[in-house]
């Protein structure tokens, strides 16, 4: 049996990654997220109650679960320190939550200069979210970062912001921004070491331990491949690899221990932010599928694009995150539609692609292969099993499966809990083991 489960998102994000995990960790010893950081917006709903989750993991609503935020992740003491106060006011007061002394740790000048940053694009803006991931992870890799393990030595972290501050102040003071002081931050840093310093600790030897022990462990990722900074459509990425690839490192553990790769894969296509997007919609079916699917940026409230399921991409990202199955969400949305459409390849200059192109100016040229198929308008937020589906649904996800070669594990039909088909056998046996 599957016993350590990566759960990944394989499109541009939001693909409903927090509804698997949280889905999963009930029956886990232990969450891990291992990049990205506040970012994420992962949403899951139980009980009729809705959580928005930033950078706190998805297995937080089950006291039996160790969370863990792992070195490869770049977090905000602020952000979290608020989210926690968010779970506390709604009733959430018994976890378990450890932060990896040698994450990154973003500071009150990355959000700023993520701003400083995008408005200088003028119109080639990314479209982040502005809370400072991009800065975080340069000045990570540029080595004049601060990581969460400083604020456990003050006259250390006292240094490290000193010689950080010399640097970005005189990079704010090029851009006309106002300074950081270094007793104001210095403050701010010590107060919030105070309520989350028991928490840090080597997050590394905490998982290895859960895996030597035989634990049942999900990782769970954030964005999507398609964001990787890597593989995705870049420039219009995130900062960090979201694919399976990236647990070892972001995770600090061997990549022997993965043995379960689960694509979290709407079945159509959401983007939000700037970028190509080959097989984005326009019409009124663009606009009723975001009503249904309720389509709005958890972090942002942006109205996300909305496009046919990519089989291009689905390819392309099963392959390089070796995608066991697919967990195919939000099929309830797809209801009512005369037709719907899956882009089996990309016509571009006389040539059909079988996989994306390295630059957007090629992308941004390609015209999906569409394959069209009869919809169905049964409600599928009730079906419990997949031999309830409509024959046209059926075929849907059939024809997924022939034309990515991976096979669907899971369906989901609603934002619910109580609303996922288990299909595959062995993450049925994950879930009552
Ligand atoms: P994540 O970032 O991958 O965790 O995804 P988000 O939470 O940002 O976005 C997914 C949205 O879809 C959330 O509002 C979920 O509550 C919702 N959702 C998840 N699965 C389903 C589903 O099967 N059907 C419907 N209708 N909504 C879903
Ligand atoms: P979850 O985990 C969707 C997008 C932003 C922007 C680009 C870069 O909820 O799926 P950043 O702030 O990371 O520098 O922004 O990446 N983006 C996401 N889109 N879901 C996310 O996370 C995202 N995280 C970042 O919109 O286009
Ligand atoms: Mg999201």
């Amino acid at each position: 049996m599957s016993k350590r489960l990566v759960i990944i998102g394989s499109q541009w994000g939001d693909e409903g990654k927090g509804k698997i995990t949280d889905y999963f960790a009930c029956k886990s010893d232990m969450v891990v997220r291992y990049q990205g950081g506040n970012n994420a917006g992962h949403t899951v709903a139980f009980g009729g109650n809705k959580y928005s989750l930033r950078s706190i993991p998805s297995g937080i609503f089950n006291p039996e679960t160790v969370n863990v935020m792992a070195n490869g992740m770049v977090i905000n003491p602020e952000s979290v320190v608020n989210e926690l106060s968010i779970l506390r006011d709604k009733g959430v007061t018994d976890y378990q939550l450890y932060i990896s002394d040698r994450a990154a740790m973003v500071m009150p000048w990355h959000s700023v200069l993520d701003g400083a940053y995008e408005a200088g694009k003028g119109n080639a803006r990314i479209g982040t979210t502005k809370n400072g991931i991009g800065p975080c992870y340069s000045d990570k890799y540029s080595r004049i970062g601060l990581r969460m393990g400083d604020l456990l030595e003050p006259e250390y972290f006292a240094e490290r912001l000193r010689a950080a501050l010399e640097i970005k102040n005189r990079e704010l003071r090029s851009l006309d921004l106002p300074e950081f002081d270094f007793e104001t931050v210095y403050a701010r840093y010590m107060e919030l070491a105070e309520e989350l310093g028991g928490m840090i600790c080597d997050t590394s030897s905490l998982i290895n331990k859960a895996l030597k022990g035989d634990g049942k462990i999900l990782f769970e990722g954030a964005q999507g491949m398609m964001l990787c900074i890597d593989h995705g459509t870049y420039p219009y990425v995130t900062s960090s690899t979201p694919s399976s690839a990236s647990v070892p490192v972001g995770a600090g553990i061997s990549p022997k221990w993965i043995d379960h790769v689960v694509g979290v894969a709407k079945s159509y296509c959401t983007r939000v932010g700037e970028g190509p997007f080959p097989t984005e919609l326009f019409d009124d079916r663009a606009h009723d599928i975001r009503e249904r699917g309720h389509e709005y940026g958890t972090v942002t409230g942006r109205p996300r694009r909305i496009g046919w399921f990519d089989a291009v991409v689905a390819r392309y990202t099963g392959e390089l995150a070796g995608i066991d199955h697919w967990a195919l969400m939000l099929f309830d949305v797809l209801s009512g539609l005369d037709t719907v459409a899956i882009c089996v390849g990309y016509e571009c200059e006389g040539e059909v692609l079988q996989s994306p192109p390295s630059t957007i100016s090629r992308l941004a040229r390609c015209k999906p292969v569409l394959i069209e198929m009869e919809g169905w308008s049964e409600d599928l937020s009730e079906m419990k099993s997949y031999d309830e589906l409509p024959a046209a649904a059926k075929a849907y996800v059939r024809k997924i499966e022939e034309v990515t070669g991976i096979p669907v594990g899971v369906i989901s039909v609603g934002p619910d809990r109580s609303q996922t088909i288990v299909i595959d056998e062995s993450l049925r046996e994950f879930l009552n083991s």
